[in-house]
C-alpha cells in the first residue's frame, strides 16, 4: 500500500456533504432533471484527464424523489460516444422504454441527440442508482437514487440525524474504453483499474491524491444513514469505518432486519443502506474499501478510503483505519449474506412465490473461442447455460414490440445441455461456447425459480447478477453443486432477502424467485462489466397480460432511433 507523503495532514480537504433528505420537495409529484453527457477533465491521483460526466460532475448528480412520483429525465448527448442510461433497480412496470440497456429496450442515444426517460416510481422507497448501460461508460457516468418514503410514513427504524450517499467507484489512469479495445484485441482482460473511490476520490493511502479525499463532517451522539452503493465496475467490495459498527437496514431499496456488523459487503450493483452512531471519542476515522476475492485471480486490490470526522477535530489528527475482512476471507463473505434477511412486516411483507410455475437452471461459465483477429488466436468468453450471447443491432424491446423478425430466438435453454460435475476439478479443455441471441420467453404472472450455478469452466468466480424490471427473493444459496433432492427443503420462503441484484457465490449457487408480473423484454447480466461484454447475459421476454393494463406500453415519441 502506498503511502502519501501528505499522509493525514492538514492537506487532506474536507468536503462536507450535502444531506439529502432535507433538500427533497415535500409534496411535488412530478421531479424533471437534465442531464448533460459532456467530456470534462477531472483531476485525480497524479493527473487530470478528460472522462465521460453527466453535467460535469464526478460522481453525477444523485436523482431525489419519493416514492410515488413521476421523474423525467432528458438526457442529452454532447459526447463523442453513444450513450444510453439505466436506473438500476427500478421496476419500470410496463415501462421498459425507461429501463436504459443499449440494443436491449432502447438503441443508444446518439452525438447531438437527447431522449427522456420518464418513469413512476411505484412501490419502491430506499437507496437505487442510475448508470450507462453501454459500453464501460459507467465507470464515470453514475449516480445515486434517494427514493424518500411517502409523505407522513417513516423509515421503519430510528430517524436518523442526517443522511449521505457514498458510492464506491473504480478508477482508471489511462482511457477505460481504450483500455477495453486493447483487452478485445489481444482476447484477454484489459488493464484492471488503478485506484477504488469513495464519492470519486480514492483517498490518502495512494500517491499524490492529498486533495481528493472524500470527509464527512459529524456531530457526536448521533444517528446517521449512510447511503452506500457499489459502482464498481468489476469489483465486490467490504466496507467498514474504524471504531464504528454497521447497523444494515436496508438493501436493493428493501427493508431488512436490522443487525448490526463491523463490516459490509457489497457487490457491484447492489446499495446497502445502514445506520452510524457516532458514539466514539471525537476525532477522524477512515471509510475504507477493499475488494473481496476469493478465486485466484488477480484484480485491483488497493484500498479507497474517506473520512469520518467529528465536528471541530483538526485535519491534523491522523485517521485510524479500520479492519476490513481479509480479501479472501469467503467465510466472512457466507456469513455476512446468510444475515440479510427482508423486513417482512405488515406493511413491508415478503411476497415470496410459494408455488412455481418455471423451473430454470442456468449455469454459468467462463470458456475460450477462437478469434482469428486476436494475439493467439483466441479470446476469453463466458457463457450462461453454454451460449455467448450476442448483442443486437436493434433494441430487443423493439423488436419484442412491433414483432420484428430475426432478431432474436427464443429457444434459451431452461437447463444446460449436457450436465457435469459443476464445481469438480477445474476443467481447461473443450472451452468453447455457442453464440446467439437467445431469450427466454416467460408467460405474464408466471412465478419463475432460477438458480444460477457457478461452474469450474476455466476457473470458479464469484458472479453477481443482476435482472431487470423486477426484484427476486432470493430464497437460497450454498457452495458446491445445487442439490435438487435436498436443498429446496431448506429454502427460507419467509424471510429471504429480496434484492435486484445478487451475488452467486465462487464455485456455488444461487436459488431466485419472481413473479413475472412486469411485461417487456427484461436483460439478466453478470454485473461484472468484463463478462457481460464477454457474453454473460440473456433477456427474459415476459409476455403481455390478457388486457392493455397489463400490456407494455407504447414507446415514448422520442425514443431513439437504430
Ligand atoms: C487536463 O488538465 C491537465 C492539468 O490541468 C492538463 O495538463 C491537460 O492538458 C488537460 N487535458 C485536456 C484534454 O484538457
Ligand atoms: C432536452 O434537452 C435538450 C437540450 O437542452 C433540449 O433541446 C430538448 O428540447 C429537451 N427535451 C425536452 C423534452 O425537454
Ligand atoms: C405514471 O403516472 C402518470 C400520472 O402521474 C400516469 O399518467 C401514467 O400512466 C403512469 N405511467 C405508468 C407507466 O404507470
Ligand atoms: C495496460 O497496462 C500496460 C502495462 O502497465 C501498459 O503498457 C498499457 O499501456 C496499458 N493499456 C492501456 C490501454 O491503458
Ligand atoms: C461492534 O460490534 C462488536 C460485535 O458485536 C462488538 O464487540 C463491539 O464492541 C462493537 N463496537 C462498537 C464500537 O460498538
Ligand atoms: C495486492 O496485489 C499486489 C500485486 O498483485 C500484491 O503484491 C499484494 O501482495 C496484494 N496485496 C494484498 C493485501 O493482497
Ligand atoms: C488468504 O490469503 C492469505 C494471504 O495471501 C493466505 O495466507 C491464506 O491462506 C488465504 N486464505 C484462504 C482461505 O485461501
Ligand atoms: C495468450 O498468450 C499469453 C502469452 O503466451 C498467455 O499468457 C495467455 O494465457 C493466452 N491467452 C489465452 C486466452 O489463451
Ligand atoms: C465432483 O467433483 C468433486 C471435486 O473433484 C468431487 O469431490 C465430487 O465427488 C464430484 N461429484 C460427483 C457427483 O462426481
Ligand atoms: C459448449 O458448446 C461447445 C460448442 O458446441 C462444445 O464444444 C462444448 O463441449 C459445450 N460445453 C459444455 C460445458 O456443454
Ligand atoms: C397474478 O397472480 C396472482 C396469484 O395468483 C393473482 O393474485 C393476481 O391477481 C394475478 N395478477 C394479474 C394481473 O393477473
Ligand atoms: C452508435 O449507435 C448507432 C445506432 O445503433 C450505430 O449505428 C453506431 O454504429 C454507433 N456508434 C458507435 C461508435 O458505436
Amino acid at each position: 500500500m502506498a503511502k502519501c507523503k501528505d499522509y493525514g495532514l492538514a492537506t487532506v480537504f474536507v468536503c462536507l456533504c450535502l444531506f439529502g433528505v432535507f433538500s427533497v420537495p415535500v409534496t411535488a409529484a412530478l421531479k424533471k432533471y437534465q442531464f448533460d453527457i459532456q467530456v470534462k477533465n477531472v483531476s485525480r491521483l497524479c493527473h487530470a484527464k478528460p472522462i465521460v460526466t453527466v453535467n460535469g460532475m464526478f460522481p453525477g448528480p444523485t436523482i431525489y424523489a419519493r416514492e410515488g412520483d413521476r421523474v423525467l429525465v432528458n438526457v442529452t448527448n454532447y459526447a463523442q460516444y453513444n450513450m444510453s442510461i439505466h436506473w438500476h433497480g427500478l421496476k419500470q412496470y410496463r415501462n421498459g422504454w425507461a429501463d436504459g440497456p443499449a440494443y436491449i429496450t432502447q438503441c443508444p442515444i446518439k452525438t447531438g441527440n437527447s431522449y427522456t426517460y420518464a418513469f413512476n416510481i411505484t412501490g419502491q422507497r430506499g437507496t437505487l442508482w442510475w448508470h450507462a448501460h453501454i459500453f464501460w461508460l459507467r465507470a464515470t457516468v453514475y449516480g445515486a437514487i434517494v427514493i424518500m418514503p411517502k409523505q407522513g410514513t417513516p423509515f421503519p427504524f430510528p430517524q436518523p440525524y442526517r443522511e449521505a450517499n457514498i458510492l464506491l467507484g473504480e478508477w482508471w489512469n489511462n482511457d477505460v474504453e481504450d483500455a477495453v479495445k486493447q483487452g478485445n484485441k489481444l482476447g484477454m482482460p484489459p488493464n484492471t483499474s488503478d485506484a477504488h473511490t469513495i464519492n470519486g476520490k480514492p483517498g490518502p493511502l495512494f500517491p499524490c491524491s492529498e486533495k481528493h479525499t472524500f470527509a464527512m463532517e459529524v456531530e457526536q451522539g448521533k444517528t446517521y444513514l449512510l447511503r452506500i452503493v457499489n459502482a464498481a465496475l468489476n469489483d465486490e467490495l467490504f466496507f467498514a469505518i474504524a471504531g464504528h459498527n454497521l447497523t444494515v437496514v436496508e438493501i436493493d431499496a428493501v427493508y431488512t432486519k436490522p443487525f448490526t456488523t463491523e463490516a459490509i459487503l457489497l457487490a457491484p450493483g447492489q446499495t446497502t443502506n445502514v445506520l452510524v452512531q457516532t458514539n466514539q471519542v471525537p476525532g477522524r476515522y477512515f471509510m475504507a474499501a477493499r475488494p473481496f476475492m476469493d478465486a485466484p485471480l488477480s484484480i485491483d486490490n488497493k484500498t479507497a478510503t474517506a473520512i469520518l470526522q467529528y465536528k471541530g477535530i483538526p485535519n491534523s489528527v491522523l485517521p485510524l483505519l479500520p479492519q476490513l475482512p481479509a480479501l479472501n476471507n469467503t467465510a466472512f463473505a457466507l456469513t455476512y449474506n446468510a444475515k440479510l434477511r427482508s423486513l417482512n412486516s405488515p406493511s413491508f411483507p415478503a411476497n415470496v412465490p410459494l408455488n412455481v410455475d418455471r423451473h430454470l437452471f442456468y449455469t454459468i461459465g467462463l470458456g475460450i473461442n477462437p478469434c482469428p483477429t486476436c494475439l493467439n488466436g483466441t479470446r476469453l468468453t463466458a457463457s450462461l447455460n453454454n451460449i455467448t450471447f450476442v448483442m443486437p443491432q436493434i433494441g430487443l424491446l423493439q423488436a419484442h414490440y412491433f414483432n420484428i423478425k430475426g432478431v432474436f430466438r427464443t429457444d434459451f435453454p431452461d437447463r444446460p445441455p449436457t450436465p457435469f460435475n459443476y464445481t469438480g476439478a477445474p476443467l481447461t479443455a473443450n472451452l468453447g461456447t455457442n453464440s446467439g441471441t437467445r431469450v427466454s420467453k416467460v408467460e405474464f404472472n408466471s412465478t419463475v425459480e432460477l438458480i444460477l450455478q457457478d461452474t469450474n469452466l476455466l476457473t470458479v468466480e464469484s458472479h453477481p447478477f443482476h435482472l431487470h424490471g423486477y426484484n427476486f427473493f432470493v430464497v437460497g444459496t450454498g457452495v458446491g453443486n445445487f442439490d435438487p433432492s435436498k436443498d429446496p427443503a431448506k429454502f427460507n420462503l419467509v424471510d429471504p432477502p429480496e434484492r435486484n441484484t445478487v451475488g452467486v457465490p465462487t464455485g456455488g449457487w444461487v436459488a431466485i424467485r419472481f413473479r413475472a408480473d412486469n411485461p417487456g423484454v427484461w436483460f439478466m447480466h453478470c454485473h461484472l462489466e468484463l463478462h457481460t461484454g464477454w457474453g454473460l447475459k440473456t433477456a427474459f421476454v415476459v409476455e403481455n397480460g390478457k388486457d392493455s393494463d397489463h400490456s407494455v406500453l407504447p414507446p415514448p415519441k422520442d425514443l431513439p432511433p437504430c
